[in-house]
């Protein structure tokens, strides 16, 4: 089948089974389903144990959601729209026991968003990411201080029928391929 997923070596399902779904069935979730989201997401591991990662949240039915929907790009909006959820992640850029840079805030940030995507997957959300938004006015408009990174906007939702989508949407709507192992690693020195 041209849209399945077949590892090349033997992984647990759910690294296969996760995507990122546009369609979204407009109903809520509640918050004890986004907070688990984030109780898998503060386990990440980090330099130090730092925890650089920050979410910034607001749910569908609240003041907040339109300050969010209206950061997102006229793309993301259309799909977004039936969306529960949406959150901001963000890296804060100092270590905390001494308020000197991490090299590696937004690695560790990175490590805790895919929790978070990993278990919307295995509790039947979509999870989807993206970078479609205002970088600058999230950062005014939700109050982000200067010692944090913006990272990432992510989506959150109930899966709904592709035919929710808009037309032009619906070709895309299926799990995508990944390059080879051969060619994202490398013995002993980097090629390519
Ligand atoms: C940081 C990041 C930014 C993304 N930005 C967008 C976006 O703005 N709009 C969108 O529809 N998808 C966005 N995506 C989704 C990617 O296109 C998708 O994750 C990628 O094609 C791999 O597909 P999969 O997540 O279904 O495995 C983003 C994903 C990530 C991780």
């Amino acid at each position: 089948m041209k849209n399945q997923r077949t590892p090349e070596y033997p992984v647990h399902k759910q690294f296969v089974k996760r995507w990122s779904p546009r369609a979204l069935s407009g109903e809520p979730v509640t918050k004890e389903q986004l907070m688990t989201l984030f109780e898998a997401a503060k386990w990440a591991p980090s330099s130090y144990n730092n925890q650089p990662w920050r979410f910034v949240y607001a749910m569908r039915d609240t003041p907040a959601w339109s300050t969010f929907m209206n950061l997102l790009g006229q793309f993301n909006q259309q799909w977004c729209q039936n969306g529960a959820a949406l959150v901001l992640v963000c890296a804060k850029k100092n270590f905390e026991h001494n308020n000197k840079p991490s090299r590696t805030h937004e690695f560790d940030t990175g490590a805790a968003w895919m929790s978070l995507a990993l278990q919307g997957s295995l509790s039947k959300l979509v999870v989807h990411g993206m970078e479609g938004f205002d970088y600058d006015r999230a950062r005014t408009e939700l109050g982000i201080p200067d010692d944090c990174d913006i990272e990432c906007m992510v989506a959150i939702g109930k899966k709904g029928k592709k035919s929710r989508l808009p037309k032009e949407l619906r070709k895309n709507e299926f799990p995508n391929q990944r390059k080879k192992v051969s060619e994202i690693v490398f013995e002993g020195r980097y090629q390519g």
